[in-house]
């Protein structure tokens, strides 16, 4: 063995729709892993889901489901992609799992008996997408400076992590280790943007939020999500447990692996609470880019703008293969930065670098071999011309790939090894076998030319491995190799392949796409993927709706009506019937969103009292919570009446 390599993925929230840029993370991994396994490492490659937080416990309370059975098939489906992308993890961890619960209690206690956890109140702004905590201060334009969406005051009594104490320490481990954070960029952000202005002490449990694993110390607490998540890295390995032998084998990871919006949890408050815990910090923390579409992160509610492109990992791997998809994401996307995704850019991909560059060149190559030498790969003779650069080529690539693997760039690794692919194309060209062929006093130099070509190939696919999976075997079988023994770099020397080998035809690798009628096949598929969507629930028009079927008294009694005082109201922003009021009832505030914006204004509503349901189960729309619903009168022709008490009375009275 050469070492070990330990590398992580973040672990993935199930809250929606899987999509191509959920993949990336681990796609780009699963090719480090693969790659370090190949260089003869002792490689561990960890991935997960991140279940436990108010999002998750929203989301499943909306679906009218328990947080688990919510997650279950999101995960399970989560599973199925990594299996069509051929990700090979060493270890899937969800943080449902007991040994996690367990660990995390464990690793919490540690926190609170050192004395680097005590109890306060809690009173800030809490944004529930991203699960992280802000200081009126760090807000932007007053929301979420991560996300830019709306935060709510939370207060409450909670612990606090004593994160304040590690701000100098953080600084130091970047100085000493500048390549603690990659790229580079990264940690200038994370010093300017949290390290110089200073770190306040986390909040790290809430009593508000059930759906967390509980404080074995104080059990209306639950563990905050991001301790709870990135705790991950260590109780997958066992830490806190009976047996802890893979953490001793394994820990300080060598690699972690995250988008650029989590670093600041990655870089600062792991390695703090690594730090608190007296453990070994991981050796490399790297913040990659976005995958991005229509111009912006993909996410689920970007994925219903850009209706066109085709987002969803297993259609896409269904349609065009996991190499395609595999190598479109670790070659397109210069590493750290971002880059686009659109259905057009991945068949020029698949089309120009896999079907013309490595297609062609495999399939060229072992039909001239069977045509001019009866399928038998035939020895090499002397070199001459420009058999040298390309000899050159295959030989160098070895330690280019490395250099650029080592420097965590993908995408130049892989722009290696079909620099490799092309210059052997070129060698075609150069060469021009089918004129060599014609001439019996050229036979030795085809022989020359022939094996060159096989043994450019089987090096390229030999390198290809850890980044494709499939076509990489398919054309080692071509020479007669079984790819799936190939488990090192150690067979990639010019050279090695024998004369007298048999040679198969290449069966068609990666066939060429007719681009133009795919994009619009997609864009078909497209549009009935819109139309099956099911239609938006829409209300009846007033003459429409039917006389509503009679309920008893005891069903009646289950509504709750209060009197509720409108104190602050808005538009709500990109809808033409929505207004966002803020309403008083008694002692209790609350937001509702009501579809009153073509009969009231904003101003008109501020002061009014008014009808409303107060024990709805809360709904979104347009993304804000809408806690309960106020109560109006519609006519034939569809006008608004609010329905308001006929006597002035307190706001926070009950409506029998
Ligand atoms: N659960 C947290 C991570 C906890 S780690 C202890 C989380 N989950 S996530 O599901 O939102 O994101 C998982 C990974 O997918 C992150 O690395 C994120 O950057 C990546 N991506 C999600 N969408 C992406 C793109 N559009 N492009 C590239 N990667 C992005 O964050």
């Amino acid at each position: 063995m050469n070492g070990k390599y330990y590398i992580t993925t973040p672990i993935y929230y199930p809250s929606g729709n899987w999509h191509i840029g959920h993949c990336y993370t681990t796609v780009v991994c699963d090719a480090f892993a693969r790659y370090h396994k190949m260089l003869g490492e002792d490689v561990f490659f960890l991935t997960g889901t991140d279940e436990h937080g108010q999002k998750i416990e929203k989301k499943a309370e909306e679906a009218g489901v328990t947080p688990k059975a919510f997650v279950d098939p999101l995960v399970a489906e989560l599973k199925e992609i990594w299996k069509a992308l051929d990700i090979n993890y060493s270890k899937f961890i969800r943080t449902t799992d007991e040994e996690h619960v367990k660990a995390v209690q464990y690793i919490f206690k540690q926190l609170y008996d050192k004395g680097e956890i005590y109890k306060a109140e809690y009173s800030g702004w809490y944004c529930t997408p991203c699960e992280s905590f802000w200081t009126e201060a760090q807000l932007k334009d007053g929301k979420c400076p991560d996300c830019g969406r709306e935060v709510a005051m939370e207060k409450e009594e909670s612990y606090f992590f004593r994160l304040s104490k590690y701000a100098d320490k953080i600084m130091k481990l970047y100085e000493d280790n500048p390549e603690f954070l990659q790229p580079k960029s990264r940690m200038n952000e994370m010093i300017n943007n949290f390290l110089k202005p200073g770190l306040q002490d986390l909040c790290v449990s809430r009593t508000s939020i059930k759906w967390g694993v509980p404080v074995t110390f104080d059990e209306k607490h639950t563990v905050y999500v991001w301790v709870d998540a990135l705790s991950n890295y260590i109780t997958a390995l066992g830490y806190g447990s009976e047996d802890d032998s893979l953490y001793r084998r394994y820990w300080p990871a060598d690699l972690h692996m995250t988008g650029k919006e989590i670093i600041r949890f990655h870089a600062i408050i792991w390695p703090a609470i690594l730090m608190a815990l007296g453990l070994p910090l991981p050796k490399q923390v790297y913040g990659h880019g976005w995958l991005l579409i229509g111009g912006d992160k993909l996410s689920k509610s970007k994925q219903d703008k850009v209706k066109t492109e085709l987002t969803d990992p297993k259609q896409l791997v269904a349609r065009y293969g996991s190499d395609a998809l595999r190598y479109f994401l670790l070659r397109e996307i210069p590493f750290g930065s971002d880059g686009v995704y659109t259905n057009e850019s991945l068949l020029s991909r698949i089309n120009s670098d896999l079907a013309n560059d490595l297609g062609n060149l495999v399939s060229r190559t072992t039909a001239m071999i069977n045509q001019y030498f009866g399928g038998i790969l035939p020895a090499a003779g002397m070199n001459e011309g420009t058999d040298g650069e390309l000899i050159a080529v295959a030989k160098e690539l070895g330690g280019n790939v490395k250099k650029a693997m080592d420097a965590l760039d993908a995408p130049l690794a892989l722009s290696e090894i079909f620099r490799l692919v092309q210059r052997a194309n070129k060698y075609i060209d150069e060469t021009t076998p089918w004129i060599l062929a014609k001439d019996e006093s050229k036979k030795e130099r085809l022989k020359t030319v022939m094996y060159n070509l096989a043994e450019s190939i089987r090096i390229a696919a030999i390198y290809l491995k850890p980044f494709i999976t499939v076509a990489p075997d398919k054309i080692l079988d071509c020479f007669g190799i079984d790819g799936k023994a190939v488990t090192t770099f150690d067979a990639a020397k010019f050279g090695e392949l024998e004369a007298g080998t048999a040679v198969k035809k290449a069966p068609p690798i990666f066939p060429r796409i007719d681009v133009k009628k795919e994009l619009a096949e997609l864009e078909k598929a497209a549009e009935s993927r819109q139309a099956a969507k099911p239609a938006e629930k829409q209300k009846p028009a007033a003459h429409e709706r039917k006389e509503k079927e009679q309920i008893d008294i005891e069903t009646f009694g289950k509504v709750q009506l209060k009197v509720a005082l409108v104190t602050a109201c808005e538009k709500v922003e990109k809808s033409k019937k929505l207004l966002k009021l803020s309403v008083r009832l008694g002692n209790e505030t609350r937001t509702v969103v009501s579809g009153i914006a073509n009969a009231y204004t904003p101003e008109e509503m501020v002061g009014k009292k008014v009808v409303m349901v107060t024990n709805l189960k809360p709904a979104k729309l347009c993304g804000i919570e809408s806690q309960g619903m106020i109560l109006c009168a519609e006519n034939e022709e569809g006008k608004l009446s609010l329905l308001q008490p006929e006597r002035q009375i307190e706001d926070g009275s009950e409506i029998f």
